[in-house]
């Protein structure tokens, strides 16, 4: 009778334990199955997103096989080489900003230009030309200045979206050219140093 209790008790036992180890052998299983978060670095900033995104995809290894996990996104459209003309790399249109900017503002912020250029009428050109009536005049004009062989190539006259892209950034909107400056990075500012420009340019066509 013992003997048949200690046999039931014993299946039991077995049993119980049989149990425990498929549980946690499935547990085991499921651990090794569940992926482990996958750490999405984060975007970088839209900006600058070209060269970091390089640097930051290049030790990543094969890509994560979480479908839901946030691919990063398509790099910001690269300034476009100036093919046709130098609009080509004019982000939105400048005229409404400009119409609503400070010549006051302006004159400030052209500053940093007088280390190369003049800006009074009959002003000497300097390491860049003289900038009096720069807006509608001729792009690469002013009689004894030598511009660079790009510049001279340029189509047209200076205006309100030219300038833009140029003083944006000068060695994309007119690659080759000569003007040794990293450009005016916020539109608002840029608006208000062509306000200026237009201010001291009596053959500026009308702000439309
Ligand atoms: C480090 C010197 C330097 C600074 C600073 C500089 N420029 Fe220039 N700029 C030049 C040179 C040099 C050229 C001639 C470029 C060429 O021929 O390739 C030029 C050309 C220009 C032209 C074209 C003129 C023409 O006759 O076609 C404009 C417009 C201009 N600069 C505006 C500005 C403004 C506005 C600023 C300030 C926000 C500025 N530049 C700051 C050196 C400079």
């Amino acid at each position: 009778m013992t003997k048949r209790i200690e046999k039931i008790a014993g299946a039991v036992l077995f049993a119980l334990i049989l149990i425990v180890a498929v549980d946690l052998g499935v547990d085991a299983l499921d651990r090794a199955i569940t992926p482990a978060p996958v750490q999405v670095a984060e975007a970088p900033p839209a900006q600058e997103a070209a060269p970091t995104q390089q640097a930051a995809a290049a030790p990543e290894g094969p890509a994560p096989a979480e479908p839901q996990a946030a691919a990063p996104p398509p790099a910001e459209a690269a300034p476009v080489e100036a093919s046709g003309g130098i609009e080509a790399v004019a982000p939105d249109p400048i005229t409404p900003l400009v119409a609503a900017a400070s010549v006051e503002a302006g004159e400030a912020g052209v500053k940093i230009c007088k280390a190369c250029h003049t800006f009074d009428d009959g002003g000497p050109n300097r390491v860049g030309p003289n900038l009096h009536g720069v807006v509608g005049r001729d792009i690469a004009s002013v009689e004894g200045f030598a511009y660079s062989d790009i510049l001279k190539t340029l189509p047209g006259a200076w205006d309100d979206e030219k300038l833009d892209a140029y003083l944006l950034n000068p060695r994309a909107a007119a690659p080759g050219n000569k003007m040794a400056f990293a450009g005016v990075k916020k539109a608002e500012d840029r608006a208000a140093v062509i306000a200026y420009l237009r201010s001291i340019s009596p053959n500026a066509p009308p702000l439309e």
